[in-house]
């Protein structure tokens, strides 16, 4: 049981030195780096979701640039104030919100995406209090219609204790989350082995499996004007129905 917000995560990563020194240092391989931008159409839109110190963002501008891809528009999101500001320092060219993927501010959802990435976040979301659906439900909102979504999380080990901090996933764990909001599944693969904590001995011995699913968004979200309309109408039909004149759901 996970019983608390874990804004505090957020939080921590105002101060977080450690993760900061790794992260500036960490290298994506070119191979992904240059799939991403393949996948992104002329002048689409990428957003990485709780970016970090922007190491990922500013790799794959480089790779977009390599390519002659100046047309694609980079944006980022991360809670840290810290984050965003540093993501900010290192990619000039992206813009970079301060914002809470549970709860994404009007000025983000304004936008929408061809290609949205989120590695090593979702899994500080506790299931317990409703945050991983809320995060999944933000990603969805700002997913194109035939948009890409790539969650790469550390993979679920049955054999380690729960851990008090992070609500991992097993693989069926993450396709059923993504499925359930509108995302077909596009490729899922369990891959490099990589290690999660500060670089001490203890935990340099204990290392994760990283799992990573793409998911295209199929669904056309419905207009919630549209589905107010439904649902007064059947409401309105309902209540017909007892009053026993018979209702009808036409909806013009
Ligand atoms: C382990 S770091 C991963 C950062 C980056 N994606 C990377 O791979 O280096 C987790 C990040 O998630 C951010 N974060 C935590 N809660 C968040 C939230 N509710 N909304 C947006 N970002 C959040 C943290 O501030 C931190 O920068």
């Amino acid at each position: 049981m996970k019983p608390e917000n874990n804004d505090k995560i957020a939080q921590e990563y105002e101060t977080n030195e450690g993760y900061r020194k790794r992260a500036r240092n960490n290298l994506f391989p070119l191979p992904l780096l240059n799939h991403i931008v393949e996948s992104i159409p002329q002048d689409g839109k990428f957003l990485d979701a709780g970016c970090g110190v922007g190491s990922f963002l500013k790799q794959l501008i480089r790779a977009a640039r390599n390519k002659g891809r100046s047309d694609i528009k980079f944006f980022a999101i991360d809670y840290a104030q810290a984050m965003a500001d540093e993501a900010r320092r290192e990619n000039p060219e992206a813009t970079i919100f301060q914002d809470d993927l549970k709860n994404l501010s009007s000025e983000v959802k304004t936008h929408t995406f061809d290609y949205v990435n989120s590695t090593d976040v979702l899994f500080f979301f506790n299931p317990e209090l409703g945050e991983r659906d809320k995060a999944f439900a933000s990603l969805r909102s700002v997913t194109k219609k035939d948009g890409l979504l790539r969650i790469a999380v550390r993979e679920q080990r049955f054999d380690k204790e729960p851990s008090p901090r992070f609500s991992d996933f097993s693989e069926n764990d993450l396709r059923t989350t993504m499925q359930k909001f509108g995302f077909a599944i596009e490729s899922s693969r369990i891959g490099n082995k990589k290690n999660y904590g500060p670089a001490t001995q203890d935990n340099l011995d204990r290392f994760y499996d990283s799992l990573v699913i793409v998911g295209r968004n199929i669904e056309q979200t419905p207009s919630p004007r549209l589905a107010d309309i439904v649902s007064e109408r059947r409401a309105e039909a309902l209540k017909n129905e007892q009053r026993g004149r018979g209702g009808s759901l036409k909806i013009t």
